[in-house]
């Protein structure tokens, strides 16, 4: 039992905010942004723009490339660490947007920057055991409302954005949703965490040093548990942190650069929507072919991290 890629959608805010717009506000260059990130420019919500709201737009987006309506779907999945309300969850409120009539379940999970591979895992799992058929993987994130306008360090490497990705059963195991792991380590909460009055808090260093190292060994670990040799990967699309990062973890594995897909100077890190924003990207500029294999290696706040291999 398995799964395949049967539509896609993003949606970014149309607000664009460029490492000068930071020069202007804070004590902060470009210079220092592009080399220490790679970042170059990002995304920003409105005040009024909800998670919800582009979560939404994204669904319709994934729904209208699918051919189909959200009746069609029968369970919603949404990565999100940024979500206004408490409760209801996101995927229930995108739901009521959409106007589903067909009573499908939806729910949230809160992996951070993870988010994403532990909601293609719940997927993987509900397709291998046969219980939905039709599954909806939501990414949205509205970063900036967490960002600490007085930490110079962490306030300039977050956008807003959100994906979707429909995958539907299928009864070959060699397509869509092929493996995933995930892990998490609570002991490490003080480098990477939210606060109550929704703050980011980070120690750059010290979660630079655990993403450099987890990452690479999320994605060996699959393509062995997998049995998938490493010249058989089209693409990677690691978690859009930061571009040293990205490019530390492919060096370790040995992959040539032209094989990584890079978002993070257009995006910067959406957290949770970061491999689903940078998946559709690619197929939006034909950069990634249908058919081809992707490793997705992603490590955020928890810490989690974790990998999954699609073939899209
Ligand atoms: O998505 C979840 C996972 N997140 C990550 O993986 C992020 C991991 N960490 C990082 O990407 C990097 O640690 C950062 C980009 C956050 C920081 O880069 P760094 O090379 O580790 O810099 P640092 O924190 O060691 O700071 C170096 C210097 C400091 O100045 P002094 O003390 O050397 O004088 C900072 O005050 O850079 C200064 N600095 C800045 N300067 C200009 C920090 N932020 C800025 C800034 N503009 N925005």
């Amino acid at each position: 039992m398995g799964s395949r890629l049967i539509g896609y959608g993003s949606y970014l805010p149309e607000r664009i905010m460029t490492n000068q717009d930071f020069e202007r506000i804070m004590d902060t260059s470009d210079e220092w942004i592009v080399q220490r990130t790679g970042m170059r420019e990002r995304h920003f919500a409105r005040d009024d723009e909800t998670v919800t709201d582009m979560a939404t737009v994204a669904a319709t987006r994934a729904l209208e490339n699918a051919g189909l309506t959200i009746d069609d779907i029968d369970l919603v999945i949404v990565a999100t660490t940024t979500p206004e309300l408490d409760f209801p969850s996101v995927g229930v409120q995108v739901l009521g947007r959409l106007g589903a009539s067909s009573n499908l379940p939806a729910f949230d999970v809160r992996g951070a920057c993870t988010g994403y591979i532990y909601a293609l895992h719940c997927a993987r799992a509900f397709f291998t055991a046969g219980i939905h058929r039709r599954i909806m993987i939501i990414g949205a994130e509205k970063m900036t409302r967490f960002i600490d306008w007085s930490d110079r360090s962490t306030a300039v490497l977050f956008g807003d954005g959100a994906g979707a990705l429909i995958f539907e059963h299928s009864t070959s195991s060699y397509s869509g949703i092929i493996d995933t792991v995930v892990m998490a380590d609570g002991r490490e909460f003080d480098i990477l965490h939210g606060t109550p009055d929704h703050h980011i808090v980070m120690t750059g260093p010290e979660t630079y040093r655990r993403a450099v190292q987890h990452m690479p060994a999320a994605a060996q670990y699959i393509m062995e548990h997998a049995g998938i040799p490493a010249e058989n990967v089209d693409w990677i699309i690691p978690h859009q942190a930061n571009l040293r990062i990205i490019q530390s973890g492919a060096e370790r594995l040995g992959f040539p650069l032209e094989k990584i897909l890079i978002t993070v100077d257009k995006h910067a890190n959406t957290s949770g929507a970061s491999g689903v924003l940078a998946l559709a990207y690619a197929f939006d500029n034909d950069i990634i072919k249908r058919g081809q294999l992707i490793l997705y290696p992603a490590f955020g706040s928890g810490l989690t991290w974790g990998a999954a291999l699609i073939r899209v």
